[in-house]
């Protein structure tokens, strides 16, 4: 069967944007920022992504395009031992994927109950069962998307959510900014504090945020790249990295005024969207369509998410058991809803803890950040040393200096700053 091709470069740039705009971007990053020195955070943020993450995402790119095959059959073709990385890879995928729907879940939830003007608390609405239909719902519509193919599924799923997620941001921004808190929330959200620069911890959430939210290192942009003809990798993994800041950057003008209007605590980390911003939300004036607003729009970048990573095993499935498109599909559906279980119970009465920590924020600490660096590692390792040169120059515009630039970034900068990220992972948790 031929290989199925994006409609346009267009639409492969709209698919990649659905792929790295997600809860990264809107929850995540903005809490980031806060905590890490507000508008000085931007520094090693914007040096993590042009420095060392658009290198990743373009080793990626033309490793899909150059071997036109999905991560496991590519990492086949570069040399025959490292399938087994190609495969533990596309299992940290899946891994990631299973909890990510979990959250997709609680989103689609506050979403719906905002709609009906009846919002749900936290800690009501986890520890009863209502997430696991939730996160059911969520996982039903990527594998309906997934199984509709790359063009009719994946394309056509970002071509509508983009547009959509973008009017939806920009009206809230514009809301957010007449807000009584809005000087306050953006002076907390962005006026620097440089002497957070010297504070290693610092660097290393920029880097593993950066690393997340581009969506790089889980041979997502391999299987995309490999249903890519032409055009150049460079210049549209820009235009990605560009759309992937500015939504992040935009989000946190939204989230910010808010909770100082409503006068809760910014700091609020982890549980900024889930518990602050609905309170500010229930206090606000026209709270309920804000609220509804914002989770739709939340919803929309995390199923856009969720369908690329979804892709991953599907795609593999496909190119190395020649499994056709729906029963992959099905089957890697099955695979990954009970992946998602123990975190989507992790809250509820069962309460499912390893030593004390629920499942799912255990399983975002292994799979979303220690083996998503990893996985990174892998894919700059593989691709960055054994991948023939003249291979790589054929997918990046010939071997000037600008390519061997980005070479010497590939081969050494991207795996030493990988390292770096790791380890400081692993202090933070042990330390
Ligand atoms: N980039 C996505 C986000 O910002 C998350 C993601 C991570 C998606 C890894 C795919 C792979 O939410």
């Amino acid at each position: 069967m031929e290989r199925e091709e994006w409609s346009s470069t267009l639409g492969f740039i709209l698919a990649s944007i659905g792929s790295a705009v997600g809860i990264g971007n809107i929850w995540r990053f903005p809490y980031i920022v806060g905590a890490n020195g507000g508008g000085a955070f931007l520094v090693p943020y914007l040096i993590a992504i042009f420095l060392f993450g658009l290198p990743l995402m373009v080793l990626e790119l033309a490793i899909g395009r150059s071997t036109g095959t999905s991560i496991v059959s590519a990492f086949r073709s570069i040399q025959q031992r490292f399938t087994a990385a190609g495969i533990a890879i596309v299992a940290v995928v899946s891994l990631i994927l299973g909890y990510y729907l979990v959250i997709t879940g609680w989103v689609l939830a506050y979403a719906f109950f905002f709609a009906l003007g009846r919002p749900v608390e936290f800690g009501a609405f986890t520890g009863s069962y209502l997430p696991l239909a939730f996160f059911l719902l969520s996982g039903l519509a990527v594998y309906v998307t997934v199984r509709s193919g790359v063009r009719e599924g994946i394309e056509r799923l970002s071509r509508y959510l983009i547009p959509v997620l973008l009017v939806i941001l920009i009206f809230l921004v514009a809301f957010s900014l007449t807000e009584p808190g809005a000087f306050e929330g953006i002076e907390f959200y962005l006026s620097p504090d440089f002497s957070k620069l010297t504070d290693p911890a610092v660097w290393i959430a920029a880097f593993g945020q950066a690393f997340f939210s581009l969506s790089v290192g889980m041979g997502i942009l391999i299987t995309f790249g490999s249903y890519l003809r032409k055009g150049s990798l460079f210049r549209n993994a820009t235009i990605i990295a560009v759309a992937d800041i500015l939504i992040a950057v935009l989000a946190g003008l939204v989230i910010f005024p808010l909770v100082f209007t409503a006068g809760l605590d910014p700091a609020a980390g982890v549980n900024l969207a889930f518990i602050s911003l609905p309170t500010a939300f229930m206090e606000i004036q026209y709270g309920m369509l804000l609220g509804t607003l914002f989770f739709l729009m939340l919803f929309a970048a995390a199923l856009t998410s969720a369908a690329s990573m979804l892709e991953v095993p599907v795609a593999a499935l496909m190119d190395s058991y020649g499994y056709p498109r729906k029963r992959a599909t099905l089957l890697v559906f099955a695979v990954i809803m009970l992946l998602g279980l123990p975190s989507a119970l992790s809250y509820t009465a069962l309460n499912l803890e390893v030593f004390g920590t629920p499942f799912l924020d255990l399983a975002d600490y292994m799979f979303g950040t220690i083996g998503l660096i990893v996985a990174g590692l892998i894919v700059s390792i593989v691709g960055g040393w054994f991948m023939s040169r003249t291979r790589i120059c054929a997918e990046i515009d010939g071997c000037g200096w600008q390519q061997r630039a980005y070479m010497v970034l590939i081969r050494y900068g991207v795996p030493a700053i990988l390292l770096v990220t790791l380890i400081g992972n692993f202090f933070r948790v042990v330390g």
